[in-house]
């Protein structure tokens, strides 16, 4: 993630642009920089590395100015070097970004063949170029800014500041968050409102697809049909809390709306866009040595490894299997010579994945981990370390770091696949190019919303519920279950769909609703089957797939929820969306505590 930052002020922009970036950085510190204006031309400081070395620049080189612009990256296109480093800027405009330019390639071909000059490996500096050029087509600033945000594709929000104009800054959300300050006679832009809690607590969380020109006197929202709307000013108490719900009314619900963004930085952190190929951090894995991998986790967690199975053994053909921690540890596996062990926890302090991790060292396994605390009790156990960079997850459900894992994991196996020769150049290319599509289409999943929250209605008077799925859907059902029982204290069971008929399908009746989570597939019509069984005992059938799906679903289906066609591979990525809504939406209904279920704690550090 990165953070971004932009000041209309009173007084010299870049002190305060590097205080509301020191509360960014959670969001990411590969580089920093801060440009402002100043007798009407764009200047810039940058620095790689921690915010503390752009700091020490402005000391000794001062930025003046009042408006200003600036970015805490956490890199994503391009290595974390002063070139890579934000702002960028042309000689008419200077941008801010945090997020990603999907259709960035095609932009650079298209605007270099107009004569732009690219000086960066990053897809921000497309931004740049394509405003430029639609001012120096006669566009002012702001149909210049508007025109070039509806041909962005991806999920992103940025902040743009014009040469010669020191009443002007241009904000856009598409997919990532940014709020609008307002001061007394100052404006502000920000990634959230606890970057902005130093200047004022007076804040509009800018909804999607919205751009807003802030001056002086104040803010001016339009929407993507570039139509004038208001959107309410609300009094924030960002400057206690760390991380602040923005404005949602649960942790779990913003969580489920930063996947797009987060899931966004972790597929830029895993694959290379520029080359379109797999490209893992450091800790890297010789794939071809693995006899085996065992991987092991608890909870939502673990069902991320169940997909992740599948995904190993179809790409990698890498003889690949899931334990739960607490069953791993004491049940006395078989644990074959050159195995690899995975361990996959948000927390990374997890008690019983700790020790299972430990139990795998003491029996000869190579040791990874898959984590969204970098610095974590397991991390530090491991020999090899993949961050999922979901950023911190306070609610007790799991949702965005979940969404994370499935991103890491399918790099990991896609990257599996290539180092053993079942995937070949071509298909790493398509892989890889879905890959970078998922982040949009899980903010597409999002506008089920509504459906969900009215299905959710029904579902709260049921005392039983069963998911069922098959292959990649069928740890998908188990989570759909996990989520509605751990928040909503609804009895709720995950079946694989070929499994009712051995004695699940003897709980059907017209009182217990089925959620069918069958996107269109090669196993769609044996799942549908399942479901018709369902229906002719008098079940209610909750039907989540795609288009084509529920085209040759038939009829009889009780309530449907759609969601994006996608690279079969990654559905996971997508139904994933519906069934975390169903149980927040579920629980909302039955009033129980979504961020602090009873009987739950965030991190299990006991046994
Ligand atoms: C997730 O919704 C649950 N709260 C829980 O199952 C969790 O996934 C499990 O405790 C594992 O936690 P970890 O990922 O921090 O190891």
């Amino acid at each position: 993630m990165c953070g971004i930052v932009g000041i209309i002020g009173k007084e010299e922009a870049a002190p305060l642009i590097v205080e509301a970036l020191r509360r960014l950085e959670y969001r990411g510190y590969d580089s920093a920089g801060v440009a402002t204006l100043h007798d009407g031309l764009i200047d810039r400081r940058r620095a790689p590395g921690k915010l503390r070395n752009l700091g020490g620049i402005l000391a000794t080189d001062p930025l003046p100015g009042v408006i200003g612009i600036g970015h805490t990256r956490w890199a994503t296109h391009g290595a974390p070097t002063e070139s890579n480093a934000h702002p960028h800027a042309s000689d008419r405009v200077a941008v801010v970004h945090n997020g990603i330019i999907e259709n960035f390639r095609e932009l650079r071909d298209e605007l270099s063949a107009k004569g732009h000059a690219f000086v960066t490996e990053t897809d921000t500096e497309v931004t740049v170029h394509l405003v430029t050029e639609y001012l120096r087509q006669g566009l002012d600033p702001v149909a210049a800014a508007q025109k070039a945000v509806k041909r962005f594709e991806g999920a992103f929000a940025l902040v743009l500041m014009f040469r010669g104009d020191e009443d002007l800054l241009i904000g856009a959300r598409k997919g990532s968050p940014l709020a609008i300050g307002y001061g007394d006679g100052e404006m502000f832009f920000g990634s959230d409102a606890f970057a902005l809690a130093p200047f004022t607590n007076r804040v509009t969380y800018m909804e999607e697809g919205d751009l807003a020109v802030l001056r002086r006197s104040g803010a001016t929202v339009y929407t993507v049909n570039d139509v004038a709307v208001r959107r309410p000013i609300v009094i924030t108490q960002a400057g206690a809390a760390l991380v602040d719900k923005g404005n949602h009314r649960h942790f779990m619900a913003k969580e489920i709306y930063e996947q797009p963004e987060v899931l966004g930085h972790t597929v830029h952190a895993y694959v290379n866009a520029i080359t379109e190929t797999i490209a893992l951090p450091r800790t890297a894995i010789d794939w071809t040595a693995v006899s085996r991998l065992t991987m092991v986790a608890c909870g939502t967690a673990s069902l991320a490894t169940q997909v992740a199975q599948y995904w190993f053994e179809q790409l990698a053909r890498l003889p690949s299997g899931t334990d739960i921690a607490s069953e791993f540890r004491y049940r006395d596996a078989v644990l074959m010579e050159k195995g690899l062990a995975l361990f996959v926890s948000q927390s990374g302090e997890t008690a019983d994945t700790l020790a299972a991790l430990r139990h795998a060292r003491e029996n000869g396994q190579g040791i990874a981990s898959v984590v969204n605390v970098a610095e974590s009790s397991i991390a530090r156990d491991s020999d090899s370390v993949f961050p999922t960079h979901a950023g911190p997850e306070i609610g007790v459900a799991s949702t965005k770091a979940f969404m994370c894992q499935l991103g890491v994991l399918a790099s990991l196996a896609i990257s599996a696949g290539v180092a053993r020769g079942t995937i070949t150049r071509e298909r790493e290319i398509e892989l890889v190019r879905r890959l970078l599509e998922m982040p949009r289409l899980v903010g597409e999943a999002l506008h089920q919303e509504a459906i969900v929250a009215n299905i959710a209605q029904e579902l709260a008077k049921a005392r039983d519920v069963l998911f069922i799925g098959r292959g990649l859907a069928y740890p998908i059902a188990m989570e759909g279950a996990l989520k509605l029982k751990e928040i909503s204290y609804i009895h709720a069971e995950g079946y694989a769909a070929g499994e009712l008929k051995h004695g699940p399908i003897a709980l059907i009746d017209e009182n217990v609703p089925v959620i069918v989570i069958a996107p269109y597939d090669h196993l769609f019509e044996k799942t549908i089957s399942n479901m018709q069984e369902v229906m002719a005992r008098g079940g209610k059938v909750v039907l989540i797939s795609d288009r084509k799906g529920h085209d040759l679903s038939g009829d009889g289906v009780w309530m449907r929820i759609e969601i994006p066609e996608c690279e079969p591979a990654f559905q996971p990525m997508l139904t994933a969306v519906p069934i975390q809504l169903l149980a927040y939406y579920t629980a909302l209904a039955k009033g129980t505590d979504v961020d602090q279920p009873r009987n739950l704690a965030k991190s299990v550090t006991v046994e």
